[in-house]
């Protein structure tokens, strides 16, 4: 066993793979100077729309304007509240912030770290009220209507969605998919024994294409997707500058509209999303088999049998992270930690008022969770190595062997 550098992330291997693709695309690009919209934002569109099973895609320029766009798209006003979890990365609610609505926490399942169903119905039925004249749920404590949420399918995971959706649907509640992290997973719905892709079941889903994402554009780049023709529509208006025509200005929007040669890029990449979704899984179960034995020691991520994550992330949770953190990268494994801080303590959310012990399961994940290496063409040498590390420094000797 060698000690060579293991990166927490290789991009730079899948951009040489596909470097001569790339550069076509970029040379068609320059070719016709077609830098906004036009064919190649529409066939990227349309292509990723059928990807996610969903009627619609509006490419954006990053996961944040698709949260932004998609909140607004679907009716959410200032002074609402848009409820979401504590253990995400901060674009979520500074999205719900920037449309002028507060941003509210329910806690997470301690195994699939993503919203537990269980903590949205009791926050709604203790923490709010019906207003059976204008069918909305009222927050007691602010006495603002509650009208949208945001359940993030967090690490690839996907969220408990059959329970989530009945829940909205009882409450009168918009649902947005914060799919940003989990291209191409799917859900398994009891309603109609089907599998479901993420970004398909929502009022409107969100996706990052940053560049370490399980689809990453070569620089910034987001979409929304929705089976609404109306949200779509809308989406399209705010992405630019509200307008229906060139200087035709419906509303007031922004400026969020996906580059078209990013858009190239991530036609190009979709086309191996699929291999590359399943070499994640084959890595995941590796990791699953060379840690077992340290049950106990090493929490493993947990799928349970109605998802399909596609592992954007390996977290796995120790006792001691720090250590295990600083011992890695000692023998040049890189790591990382998704997310180390939750939101409600975040020093950016002091004004509204949590205190630690709020969501107690995020607070306790944030402070044990380790992101492993895990990208499409990690060896399983290179992993063989990660695991004997790890476990060394968990004083653990005995690795048991990988039977493919
Ligand atoms: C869960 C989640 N939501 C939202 C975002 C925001 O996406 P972007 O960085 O493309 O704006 C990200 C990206 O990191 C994310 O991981």
């Amino acid at each position: 066993m060698t000690d060579e550098a293991i990166p927490f992330l290789d991009l730079v291997t899948v951009h040489r793979d596909l470097e001569g693709e790339l550069v076509d695309v970029l040379k068609t690009a320059l070719k016709c100077a077609g830098f906004i919209g036009g064919p190649m934002v529409q066939g990227f569109e349309d292509d990723f729309a059928r990807f996610c099973d969903a009627r619609f895609c509006v490419g954006v320029a990053s996961g944040t304007d698709a949260l932004r766009f998609a909140l607004i798209a679907v009716g959410v006003r200032p002074g609402a509240i848009v409820v979401t979890v504590p253990n995400t990365f901060i674009a979520t609610t500074e999205a719900i912030s920037q449309v002028g609505a507060r941003p509210d926490f329910v806690d997470v399942d301690s195994k699939t770290y993503t919203m537990d169903p269980e903590q949205l119905r009791k926050y709604l039925e203790h923490k709010c009220r019906w207003n059976t004249k204008t069918r909305q749920v009222i927050h007691n404590a602010t006495g603002k209507p509650v009208e949208a949420i945001v359940p993030v399918h967090l690490y690839g995971q996907m969220v408990d969605m059959d329970p989530i959706l009945d829940i909205c649907a009882e409450y009168n509640l918009k649902v947005i998919e914060d799919a940003c992290q989990a291209q191409g997973a799917e859900y398994f719905s009891q309603k109609d024994n089907r599998w479901h892709k993420a970004g398909s079941m929502g009022h409107a889903a969100a996706f990052s294409f940053y560049p370490g994402k399980n689809l990453g554009a070569c620089g910034e780049a987001g979409a929304v997707t929705t089976n609404d023709d109306g949200v779509a529509q809308m989406c399209r208006l705010l992405r630019d500058h509200g307008q229906s025509k060139k200087y035709f200005h419906d509303i007031e929007g922004y400026n969020g509209r996906l580059d078209a040669i990013q858009a190239g890029f991530l036609h190009v990449k979709l086309r191996h999303l699929p291999p590359w979704n399943e070499q994640r899984r084959q890595v995941a179960e590796r990791y699953n088999k060379l840690f077992a034995g340290a049950e106990g020691v090493v929490t493993l991520p947990h799928q349970p049998s109605w998802a399909r994550s596609v592992y954007h992330l390996y977290v796995v949770q120790v006792e001691d992270r720090a250590r295990l953190q600083q011992q890695l990268s000692d023998v040049h494994i890189g790591t990382g930690v998704h997310y180390p801080m939750v939101l409600h303590l975040t020093k950016a959310y002091e004004g509204l008022n949590f205190q630690r012990g709020d969501f107690p399961v995020a607070e306790k994940a944030a402070a044990h969770i380790l992101s492993l290496p895990m990208f499409p063409g990690l060896s399983l040498r290179q992993q063989e190595r990660v695991v004997t590390e790890v476990l060394k420094c968990l004083a653990i000797t005995s690795v048991s062997e990988p039977s493919a």
